[in-house]
């Protein structure tokens, strides 16, 4: 209930020790695996088709209406969560939420030690994952965000003035492995480049992008007249998690003078690590790099970071000059200048107090333990019978599929094989597609999953596709 003329909460202490408690609540469900998924009830469904309420309602009950609904809805928080490639809301990271929303500071203009919580961050993340110096970014909404951001600079380069004209019939071109992730055909359909001039080039047996035809495709499009705008290099496909060859690509992008973007969304905190660090060698030479720190640094979303070499680029394709947000001379640009938003929370927060509550090192050796689990359920898939496995794991993904009963069609029975482990709902995979036929993916990016979560994917599959075939 709200107090008479204001919408402040009546006996706030109580509410607000209640909304932690339901909070301590969730956290110690996500400490292990339960038995299953549970289904939305009856109630929820009459909760959730109430109309709009005019009247006050008591906030705990209506706190735990709301946890009750969550509780049924399918959290990547959990353990056995090991579908797409998910998040892991990291408990600091909800208190760093909470208390952002509670100031709701805006980083759109200079808002005092904000804009510092931001830039540091955004150095120290550079730092994890080895982007070198100079180094500079932003705090975006998510890779799809980042990379879109990244691309409109490499837009600007490329084609300097192009945020004022248009295209104005100058064809332009993006370069990519055919497994990039499809946020950067949105970007080119969004900037006017055009989803079909995004090059999606073929991958190796290791399911790299071919760097000689990305070479090939940048110099026969100079020769037709097409504009290269950038190579994308993905770090870590959200397929399989292959990386791409960085120092290759950073070779063409300077021998052709192109702007090189690393889609490190999902892969590249791995960078950080002794296991997989030598994976991204060259990132040092990218001129920007997406890093979801809401995917393999554990935080809640939304949380991406952008990182850039030189921060000029950014302030060419964005700055603004408005009567209600003026400039003191351009050395004055406010953070909007320099992104696609204008209200902007600071996302940063939460990974700010990430980095100094558990340490750059904890964070680092989480993610080591995620690789060495993508290794164990390699083994696993290796050794049990009827499964095939289908990439050797660069990173944390790992695809397999199963053979079909003798006579069955083995697209079918995966597909199907997909779909029962889903409505099994003791663990959480992705239905996928390899090379166009489906296949069963697991992507471990978890700081709460254990060695026995992982042992429990092959057993499950196994399971039901027993009970299936029975
Ligand atoms: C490689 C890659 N890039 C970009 C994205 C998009 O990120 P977001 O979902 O944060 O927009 C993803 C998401 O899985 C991804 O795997």
């Amino acid at each position: 209930m709200s107090g008479a003329g204001t919408l402040r909460l009546d006996d706030r202490e109580a509410v607000l020790a209640h909304a932690f408690r339901l909070v301590l609540e969730a956290w110690r469900t996500f400490d292990r695996a339960r038995p299953g998924q549970p289904e939305l009830e009856d109630r929820h469904r009459r909760l959730l088709a109430a109309p709009l309420p005019e009247a006050p309602a008591d906030p705990r009950t209506v706190l735990d209406q709301a946890a009750d609904v969550l509780d049924v809805s399918m959290s990547q928080a959990r353990p056995r969560f090991f579908a797409y490639v998910g998040s892991s809301g990291l408990e600091i990271g909800v208190l760093g939420d909470a208390l952002v929303a509670s100031h709701d500071v805006n980083v759109a203009t200079s808002a005092g030690g904000a804009d510092l919580v931001e830039a540091q961050t955004v150095a120290w993340v550079a730092d994890f994952v080895g982007f070198g110096r100079p180094a500079d970014g932003l705090l975006a909404p998510g890779g799809t965000i980042a990379n879109l951001t990244a691309l409109a600079a490499a837009r600007e380069r490329a084609v300097p003035g192009v945020r004022h004209t248009g295209a104005t019939g100058r064809p332009m071109a993006l370069y990519c492995s055919r497994e990039a992730h499809y946020s950067i055909r949105r970007a080119a359909e969004v900037l006017g480049i055009g989803g079909r001039q995004v090059r999606a080039l073929d991958v190796g047996p290791d399911r790299r992008m071919d760097v000689g035809a990305c070479a090939a495709a940048i110099e026969a499009d100079r020769r037709a007249g097409v504009v290269p705008v950038a190579v994308v290099a993905t770090a870590g496909t959200t397929l399989t998690g292959a990386v791409d060859d960085l120092a290759g690509l950073a070779d063409v992008c300077a021998r052709l003078g192109v702007w090189l973007h690393v889609d490190g969304a999902y892969g590249l905190p791995a960078a950080a690590t002794a296991l997989a660090g030598a994976r991204f060698a060259g990132l040092d030479r990218a001129d920007s790099a997406t890093v979801d720190a809401h995917k393999w640094l554990y935080v809640p979303k939304a949380c991406s970071v952008l990182l850039v070499r030189d921060p000029a680029a950014l302030e060419a394709t964005f700055s603004h000059q408005e009567d209600y947000i003026p400039h003191v001379g351009m050395e004055e640009l406010h953070p909007v200048d320099r992104t696609l938003e204008y209200s902007r929370p600071l996302r940063a927060l939460k990974l700010w107090l990430a980095f100094r509550v558990h340490g750059a090192a904890a964070i680092r050796t989480a993610i080591e333990r995620n690789l060495e689990q993508a290794l164990v359920l390699a083994a696993l898939v290796d050794a049990a019978p009827g499964f095939t496995r289908l990439h050797d794991p660069q990173l944390s993904a790992v695809c397999f599929r199963l053979d079909p009963p003798a006579g069955a069609d083995p697209a079918a029975h995966n597909a199907a094989l997909a779909r029962a482990v889903e409505r099994d709902g003791r663990i959480l995979l992705a239905p996928a597609e390899l090379d166009g036929v489906p296949c069963l993916r697991a992507c471990i990016v978890n700081h709460r999953t254990t060695d026995e979560d992982v042992r429990a994917i092959v057993e499950v599959v196994a399971d039901v596709a027993r009970r299936t075939a029975s």
